[in-house]
């Protein structure tokens, strides 16, 4: 399968400091994965996240970038920012940075409206943005006045009104209380399955995503040192949670520590019906009778 992202030796260092950000990066994202980002404060993840929707080069100027970063075929260094946000779509932590107008509908608009594009096709994306996000009920609303997960999805919808192939998403749900987290990220679970957008998170709540996850990504102090399935982190022997900061759910961490104890446990499940199928099948446990 074709290669949406492609970054190669990447290293990245902030004008006002000597050590890199991030350095040696290098990473292949294939289309319609899904792949979640997590390590400790400061370890470089929102650099990352600028690298590949190219604030890093163009807004990052007094910066130094190495290596290269090549988003469906467009090397971020050598396009436009305007360009590279029509292929990469990007959401922040705090969605009222994002949100700007009078109503839910000309936030909405307004990317499209600025690439000048017909206005028949301006409806046609807002209102699948507006149907994407499940929040049609608020197109009349004023932005400042929605709730912090309401806003978030207005923030995800003018952003998917560019019909972005690549989302990244930098702790979108950090200021949410749970329940609108998993509003969220089941949202962006279903533009993943329906819409095939490539998705890359930065996402501490671990038990909430890992499941869906093709691709699990721990940095540590600028340095990619975990990238592979969710599934393969029992392979690695490391302790996520001391030496990474990284919050093994807690489901996971049992059944890693039953593999370490020799339970030949093939597949460390993800979520709570994957659990209980391992439980049953494969340590050939039965329900009792009384049950
Ligand atoms: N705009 C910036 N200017 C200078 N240094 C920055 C800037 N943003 C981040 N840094 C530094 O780069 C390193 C990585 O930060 P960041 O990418 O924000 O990490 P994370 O998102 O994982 O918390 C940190 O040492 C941080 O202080
Ligand atoms: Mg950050």
């Amino acid at each position: 399968m074709e290669n949406i992202v492609q970054i190669s030796e990447l290293e990245f260092s902030y004008a006002t400091s000597k050590q890199p950000a991030i350095r040696e990066i290098n990473l292949n994202i294939k289309k319609g994965e899904y792949v979640v980002v997590a390590g400790l404060s400061g370890c470089g993840k929102s650099t990352f996240c600028r690298c590949i929707n190219g604030l890093i080069p163009h807004f990052y100027r007094s910066g130094v970038m190495k290596g290269s970063v090549i988003v469906d075929g467009l090397d971020t260094r050598e396009h436009p920012l305007y360009e590279i946000t029509q292929k990469v779509g990007m959401v922040f932590q705090d969605p009222e940075s994002q949100l700007m107008s009078l109503t839910v509908e000309r936030d909405i608009a307004f990317g499209p409206e600025n690439l000048g594009l017909p206005r028949e096709e301006i409806r046609a994306r807002v209102e699948e943005a507006l149907e994407l996000t499940k929040i049609q009920h608020l197109r009349e609303r004023a932005p400042h006045e929605l709730s912090g997960g309401e806003q978030q999805c207005v923030a995800i919808a003018s952003v998917l009104a560019l019909q972005p192939k690549i989302l990244v998403l930098d702790e979108p749900t950090a200021n949410l209380d749970p329940v609108s987290a998993v509003d969220i990220l089941n949202i962006i679970e279903n533009l993943r399955a329906q819409k095939k957008i490539t998705v890359i998170i930065v996402e501490h709540r671990l038990e909430l995503v890992l499941q869906n996850a093709t691709r699990f990504l721990i940095i540590h102090d600028g340095e990619l040192v975990f990238d592979d399935k969710p599934e393969k982190l029992i392979a690695t022997n490391i302790t996520p949670d001391e030496t990474y900061g990284v919050q093994i759910p807690s489901l996971v961490r049992l059944f890693m520590q039953l593999i370490n104890e020799g339970i030949p446990i093939q597949q460390i499940p993800l979520n709570v019906p994957q659990a209980a199928s391992v439980i049953l099948k494969e340590l050939g446990l039965i329900r009792s009778s009384s049950e």
